[in-house]
């Protein structure tokens, strides 16, 4: 049975950003192709008086977004408090418990409390939709979940943090210092004033989790994410990094290894020509492979009010088209514990060092040699002028080797003090 042409009483906890943005887009919905008819009856945020610029005097008022979920008066309750823990997951639960429909962006919470979250709706035969908690406007929950329904999928990998994907842009473009871009992005509202879950990698790692266990049936297990953030990145390794003909980007990534499914994110080299190098700024790209459709790739806005409310009116058009399926794909007591942590120390591949030389002499030839006695061989290096600071730069591309070989060179580096900051340890993406 379908709810076509039925009119949905939403309740929207929290109106930021993405609260917001949707008041806006409901507002025009009779531009929309929605099946039936959106009704805002009630709202919660912490401030009641707070210019949101939309009139929400009309709506009913809730200090507590709890209070909200278990209002007779609702049908749908759409969670954009955002949090992993707290009133989220609380107002969450409140309305699944209810039989309510949620329609939630909020990644934090799938990605650590999926499995309880999903059987609570399954339980509840209630709608749990989230398309908007990865890579904002991309369809690509619902694209995985439900299209690509008849692909095998080997791998789901992308560009899924547009923070961090434009401020390694901006590095690329003006050559300006890592703090120098991020202020630039806080500035312009690109970055968060806290910008830690973002650079650090957690926020793509979110993403990357829900991917996968959508993807290949597994339970989302936040602890089993290996996570690398852009913070230490300096501006002379993009542009050392460029000379080779590589872009570094942070990529995030989920795929079948030995039996089990592996999910990482880190800083990656990528060739000038791979389908990542050119997604720039703030846009996020998803690459989806698989028997028998080979790659899909999907780019655009990732994040914005904008954006991400287009991808809660999705979810929320979904609704009028009949009962609830499971949120993860697959009834969660079904999916397999699949995702197993990284053992980074069997990893193989070719690596690129960024660093710069200590300022005494004969420091080149001492890293080299270290290289050369934990059996990593270099297939192209470049060193810069030292200019005033004697601290010259150099960038090393290796030949494949274990990623343990370049650690326990760099670990003899280091003792040895060959190197006048922490050494850049960087994977080279070779799959074209
Ligand atoms: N921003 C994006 O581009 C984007 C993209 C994709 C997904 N998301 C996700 O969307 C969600 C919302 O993000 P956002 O950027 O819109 O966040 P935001 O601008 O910080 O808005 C959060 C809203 O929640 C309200 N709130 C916070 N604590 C509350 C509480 N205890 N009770 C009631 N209301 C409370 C705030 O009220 P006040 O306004 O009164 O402070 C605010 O309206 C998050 O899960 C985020 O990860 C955001």
């Amino acid at each position: 049975m379908t709810s076509a042409g039925k009119t949905l009483r939403l309740g929207v906890a929290g109106l930021g950003t993405v609260g917001g943005g949707l008041l806006k887009l409901i507002e025009r919905q009779a531009e929309l192709r929605l099946p039936g008819k959106l009704e805002v009856v009630a709202v919660s945020a912490r401030n009641k008086t707070r210019n949101r610029g939309v009139d929400i005097s009309k709506f009913k008022w809730f200090d507590d977004p709890v209070e909200l979920a278990l209002s007779p008066d609702i049908d749908v309750v759409v969670e954009l408090v955002g949090g992993s823990d707290g009133p989220a997951k609380r107002t969450v639960e409140a309305a699944l418990r209810s039989g309510k429909a949620v329609v939630s962006a909020n990644k934090a919470l799938i990605a650590e409390h999926g499995m309880e979250i999903a059987a609570l709706a399954e339980k509840h035969e209630a709608h749990l939709l989230f398309e908007a908690a990865v890579a904002g406007a991309i369809p690509i929950v619902r694209a995985v979940k439900n299209s690509l329904s008849g692909v095998i999928v080997s791998r789901v990998s992308g560009i899924l943090n547009g923070t961090c994907n434009y401020i390694l842009s901006e590095m690329l473009r003006t050559g300006a210092a890592y703090e120098t871009v991020l202020a630039e992005a806080q500035r312009l509202g690109y970055a968060e004033s806290d910008p830690f879950l973002d650079v650090s990698g957690g926020d793509a790692a979110h993403k990357v989790l829900i991917l996968a266990a959508i993807a290949f049936g597994a339970q989302p297990d936040f602890a089993q994410v290996q996570v690398e953030g852009i913070d230490r990145i300096e501006a002379i390794d993009i542009a050392l990094a460029n000379k080779f003909d590589y872009r570094i980007k942070l990529v995030a990534e989920a795929f079948r290894a030995n039996g089990s499914v592996r999910c990482r994110v880190a800083p990656v080299l990528v060739k000038s020509d791979h389908p990542l190098a050119s997604v720039n700024g703030a846009l996020n790209a998803v690459m989806v492979e698989g028997e028998p459709v080979g790659r899909l790739t999907f780019t655009g806005p990732g994040a914005g009010a904008g954006p991400t409310a287009a991808a809660v009116m999705g979810d929320l058009a979904r609704l009028f088209e009949g009962p609830a399926t499971p949120p993860l794909g697959k009834p969660s007591r079904n999916l397999a514990p699949l995702i197993t942590a990284a053992d980074g120390t069997t990893d193989q591949g070719s690596f690129f060092i960024g660093a710069r030389l200590a300022d005494k002499p004969g420091t080149f030839a001492a890293l080299t040699e270290q290289l050369g006695d934990a059996g990593v061989s270099i297939d192209k290096l470049i060193q810069e002028s030292a200019g005033d600071s004697g601290a010259a730069p150099i960038a090393i591309l290796t030949h494949p080797c274990p990623r343990s070989a370049v650690e326990t060179a760099l670990a003899r580096v280091a003792e040895l003090k060959l190197t006048a900051d922490t050494p850049r340890l960087l994977r080279i993406e070779t799959r074209a």
